[in-house]
Formats: C-alpha cells, structure tokens, sequence
C-alpha cells in the first residue's frame, strides 16, 4: 500500500547528493505536515468542548488530549532536539501530555486524563498552532534533512493512529450516555465488497514466503526487518464474518458454552456479563448498535464489529475453523484477493504481538514506541473505517489486548487442508 497523504518527499521529488533539502522536499513536507494536521481538527470540529474533555475508560483518552498528546509529540521529539531557539509553549504541558515515553520524563497518570480540564479547548488550539508555526519554520530552514524529516514522518504517523482513536474513543463516550448521540448523523458504512451473498472461494496458501516490511517506503520498527516464513496448506476466507453469522452464532448459545471458550476470555464472558459484541442491545426482540451514526439497527450483511479476541477465537472454535495467522493473512492480502482487507475492519489474528526475527527497536526514546509492548496482545491486520487515508498498508501491525473491543475490529476465518 501506498501512503497517499503522508508522502514521502523521495516519491515526488528528485533526490540530490547534497545534504541541503530542495525547495519541493521542503514543500512536500509543509504539504504532508499540513494535511495530517488539519485532518485531526476536522474529525474534532463535531465535538463540543465537554466532549472532548470526557474519558470513558482508562484505555480510552478525550478528545483534547489526543489533540494535545500529538502535538506534545512534535514539541519534544522534533523542535526541543533540532530547533535551538523553540522555546516550550508551556512547560507543563510536557507532564500533562507524554503519555508512556518513560525516557522523555514524568506523566500523567492515564486513567486520569478526563480530569485535565485546564488547558482549555481554546488554549489547547492555540497549542497546536503555536507548535504548527514551529514546525514549519523548521521545516523551511532544515539543513539535515536525514535528521529531521525521518521525525516528521513518525509524527505524522502517529498522529494518523490517534486520528483513529479519537474516533473509537469518542464512540465508547458517546455509547455510555443514554440519549446515544451521534458523531455524524449522516455517517454510513464505507462502500466496498457486498457482504453475506453466498460463498466464496478461499484463497489457497501453502509454503515459503516472505512478510514484513520491503522497500523504501515508510514502516513502524515493528513491521521490519522481512523475513521468510513457512505456511502449512491453509484456506484463508476471502470474506469477513458478518452480524448474520454472529447472530447465528449467539443463537446456538455461543457465549453461554465455556468449552468454546479459552480460559481467560470465559472469565471475561462471565465478569462483564458478555451475551453480544460490544455496543449491542436487544430492544423488543431486536438488536440494535451504538455507531458513529448513533443508534441503529443490527444490518446481518455488515460485518460483525466490535468483537474482542477472545470472541473471534470462541466464534473460529465454533465454526470448526482458526482466525489466520498474520503471516498468513499477510499472504493471502498480497494476493489481492481478499474482500475488505482494509478499510472496513480490523482483523484479529492468531498471532501474539512479539518481534519479527532481528527486530531492532528504534534508538533512544522512540524505542518505546512499539517494542516494549510485545507481551499479551495480539495481532490485528488490515486497517479500518477509521483509518485515515495513506495509513493502511500490507505489512501494518496493530496489536491489542484480548479483552479489547472497542476499536472497530472484527475477523475473516482460515482453515487448514488436511
Ligand atoms: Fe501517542
């Protein structure tokens, strides 16, 4: 995939011997910083002040902090190292918005962010401009464009995956207010492969391949370095599973029989009284789903949304088979023939979050950025409706909890040949 709103300067731009950035390298990176930018204020436009303050769950952040997190990012990791004259806009802010960088310095308790209630919106929008103004003026000026732009470009991509969690974050909000209020009344599913007319053929996959990052193009330390693996004969599903087949599923008391259920995802069952995906209600006999667009009937040809691992593992054992492996959803992905690879959901794999063989993490404080959570979560591939656009790509590795359901995220089923 390629990375159409953050673009690489060296995809557009000739690249020359000299240490100097051309005027186009600078242009395309004032370009790429604005367009990511401006992306995050439109999805926050909807939302009033109170909320962008509200933190529904400790995993979950308001809205202002996200705003004000991804900036704090740019301040600490771009302009405090590369521009000598930046003075801080407030020191503060630096406590208030690291969110687990423990190299860049105390933070905030996470739980916690919903009480920030000052800086205010306004002052939080003065924030980002004041750090938009810095950053182009070091963009303008660059000298070492190998230093500084390679910090552009991780902050952009960051701030295109809390693009995304300002979504999902504001969605648990709003699913916890009785009125169930709408993000986009007019929202509606992307357009894309028709779901639950019939079957289709699975893709076939069996022996020596290669996965993870190749290339020039931009990738987390995660997804590299490529490497070989080996599939055995396997049949990955061309399409995702949908509310038809999950209802069918909770017909034939899927949540209420433990043996199809691992150990730990039972106990979750029994705890939060789990009987449906996240965001579901039975009302008068029928199942109705919080959305962006608000509250809405249960559509049996989307697909199921919201599902934790736990639940997509119990639906595989159920229905005889296993979620893909990410090498294999890889794979198959690579051959173009999956429906609704990207785009729609997020799909949970059977593989834990660890590193790739010789995975190095990045030096110094961004190091943290993905390397020490590789223990307890699991793989999703693919992207999601709330994946901003030029954030998706055939090697990404997203990675949650088991229990997790809150993000848009579903499943497609693989099999093996015997
Ligand atoms: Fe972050």
């Amino acid at each position: 995939m390629s990375r159409p709103t953050v673009q690489s300067p060296e995809a557009e731009s000739e690249q020359t011997a000299v240490a100097e950035p051309s005027a186009d390298t600078r242009r395309c990176w004032l370009r790429a910083y604005a367009t990511v930018r401006a992306e995050t204020e439109r999805r926050a436009a909807p939302l009033s002040a109170e909320d962008q303050v509200v933190q529904s769950m400790p995993d979950a952040s308001p809205t202002k902090w996200h705003r004000a997190h991804v900036t704090w990012f740019f301040e600490h990791f771009l302009l405090r190292p590369f521009s000598p004259a930046y003075r801080p806009f407030d020191e503060r802010f630096s406590y208030l918005f690291n969110s687990y960088y423990v190299a860049a310095g105390p933070r905030h308790a996470r739980p916690q962010r919903g009480l920030i209630t000052r800086p205010g919106l306004a002052e939080t929008t003065a924030y980002r401009a004041y750090v938009d103004a810095a950053v182009a003026a070091l963009i303008e000026s660059a000298v070492d464009d190998a230093a500084i732009f390679p910090v552009v470009e991780v902050g952009l991509h960051h701030e295109q995956q809390h693009q995304e969690l300002l979504l999902t974050d504001t969605l648990h909000a709003f699913a916890q207010n009785p009125t169930r209020p709408a993000y986009d009344s007019h929202w509606q599913w992307p357009d894309g492969a028709p779901h639950g007319d019939g079957v289709a053929a699975d893709v076939r996959l069996a022996g020596v391949h290669s996965i993870g990052a190749e290339g020039d193009g931009f990738s987390f330390d995660n997804e590299r370095p490529a490497h070989r693996i080996f599939l055995e004969p396997v049949r990955v599903a061309r399409k995702l599973v949908t509310n038809g087949e999950w209802l069918e599923f909770m017909a034939d008391s899927g949540y209420t029989k433990p043996g199809l259920w691992l150990s730990d995802g039972w106990a979750v069952v029994e705890a939060e009284n789990w009987n449906a995906p996240g965001y579901w209600r039975l009302i008068d006999g029928a199942w109705f789903s919080m959305t962006l667009g608000g509250f809405r009937p249960v559509d049996p040809a989307l697909p199921v949304c919201h599902v934790s691992y736990y639940e997509a593992d119990a639906f595989a054992r159920w229905a005889g088979k296993h979620l893909p492996s990410e090498a294999e959803w890889e794979i198959a992905a690579k051959t173009g023939a999956l429906e609704d690879a990207f785009g729609k959901l997020w799909q949970w794999t059977r593989s834990a979050y660890s590193p790739y063989p010789n995975y190095v993490a990045e030096p110094g404080a961004l190091g943290e950025y993905n390397g020490k959570f590789m223990v307890n979560q699991m793989v999703l591939r693919g992207s999601s409706l709330a994946t901003p656009e030029g954030h998706s790509r055939l090697s990404y590795r997203n990675f949650f909890y088991p229990s997790a359901r809150w993000q848009f995220s579903g499943l497609r089923l693989a099999e093996f040949d015997h």
